[in-house]
């Protein structure tokens, strides 16, 4: 985050709750559960607007969705529906009122001219609810869809510095912008108007690997980053800030993110992460995003350890579990505030009812531990 950063007033992001809360996945069938459970997300927009305006009008601060191109098949043919981030973001940004809401844009995509002008405009529709989560590039088969060879790793946070540096100067900058870069190069390049929020809407991205953390580090507001594990996502959380502070003199935010089953009692719950994740499965599907994940051959890996993977994967990408009673998730929730997460994005196997569930029974536990300010009286 910038020194001279004056987005507080109307982006969520920056208000003075410790832990912000989101809503992650809901642009796309499955959500981040990869599963045949009943429930799940279509990737239609019928819901969509449902599930934002539930989280809107009960205070919470953001929505990610996924920039995704095709699905992962399997038998629930994970994410094979999705809706492109950028449009619906615009329709999301118009029909909401005050939560931050993101697009993604893939670096070997979307030219930065384009993804600036696009933002521009989006962060207008919301007035200053915007923001960008930057992809340097990841799923070859995504990109093979335009006819994109994937540049080799490091190099892609070369080009997207180049990518990240346009787009920061069209959204700020009122003379035409002249560049010769490596992998850009524009001629007078033009964009007006500029976006409300100064200096410029919210950039993440969620890299993990070391030029990954350090492009975070340098160029963006938040790093987006997830572990299963609490310890691990905590060294993860510390090396990134620590990197923005010391090598960069900046201050970088860090959101992460979450499946949510919240049930009257602990064994209802894990009754629960039982029949979506043991019985109901889609084991195929998880496979296939380990391989788009993992570098190297993961069937060669110990068979305890590939299946701890494929089971991390179904219940919901990955991300730490929050499972058990409403006072279980909220000292989960407490434990990730304190090892310095500012944001959690939630998943659910059904969003509508975990989402009013979470407003009805969390919310109100996390403003008693402090973690939340109370919400104005409606
Ligand atoms: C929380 C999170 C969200 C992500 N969102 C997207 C996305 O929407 N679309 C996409 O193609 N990649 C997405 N990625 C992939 C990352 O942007 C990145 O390319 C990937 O983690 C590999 O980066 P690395 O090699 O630097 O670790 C996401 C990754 C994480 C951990």
């Amino acid at each position: 985050m910038q020194e001279n950063d004056q987005r507080t007033a109307r982006n969520p992001l920056h208000n003075d709750n410790p832990l912000k809360i989101g809503v992650f996945c809901q642009n796309l069938s499955g959500g981040a559960c990869i599963t045949l459970a009943e429930g799940t997300l279509s990737g239609d927009w019928s819901e969509q607007l449902e599930v934002a305006r539930a989280a809107d009008a009960a205070g919470w601060e953001f929505l990610i969705p996924i920039g995704r191109w095709r699905g992962y098949g399997g038998a629930s043919d994970h994410h094979g529906r999705s809706l492109e981030v950028f449009t619906w973001a615009a329709g999301v940004a118009a029909s909401t009122k005050q939560i931050h809401v993101f697009a993604t844009a893939h670096v070997p995509i979307f030219h930065p001219l384009l993804a600036a002008k696009q933002g521009a405009t989006i962060d207008q529709i919301s007035n200053g609810r915007f923001g960008i989560n930057v992809v340097a590039g990841w799923n070859a088969p995504e990109l093979a869809m335009f006819g994109i060879s994937q540049l080799p790793h490091d190099e892609r946070y070369v080009a997207a510095e180049e990518w990240v540096t346009i787009v920061k100067r069209l959204w700020t900058e009122e003379a035409n912008l002249d560049f010769q870069g490596k992998y850009y190069s524009m001629e007078s390049g033009e964009l007006r108007p500029k976006p409300i929020s100064q200096p410029y809407p919210t950039l993440i991205s969620a890299g993990q690997s070391t030029v990954g953390i350090e492009f975070a580090a340098k160029h963006m507001d938040f790093t987006f980053q997830a572990h299963a594990d609490l310890e691990e996502l905590r060294s993860l959380v510390v090396r990134a800030r620590e990197l923005a502070h010391r090598e960069h003199h900046r201050k970088l935010g860090v959101l992460t993110y979450s499946m949510v089953v919240c049930r009257d009692t602990e064994k209802e719950a894990q009754d629960y992460v039982r029949y979506y994740v043991d019985e109901q499965g889609d084991w195929v599907a998880a496979q296939n995003v380990i391989d788009g994940f993992v570098a190297g051959d993961t069937r060669s890996l110990p068979r305890e350890v590939l299946e701890g993977m494929q089971r991390s994967m179904v219940a919901g990408w990955g991300g730490v579990p929050l499972v058990g009673t409403a006072e279980q998730i909220v000292d989960k929730l407490q434990d990730l505030h304190r090892i310095g997460v500012d944001g959690v994005a939630m998943t659910w196997v059904n969003y509508g009812e975990g989402i009013a569930q979470f407003n009805e029974e969390i919310l109100p536990l996390m403003e008693e531990a402090g973690l939340r300010s109370p919400r104005p009286a409606t």
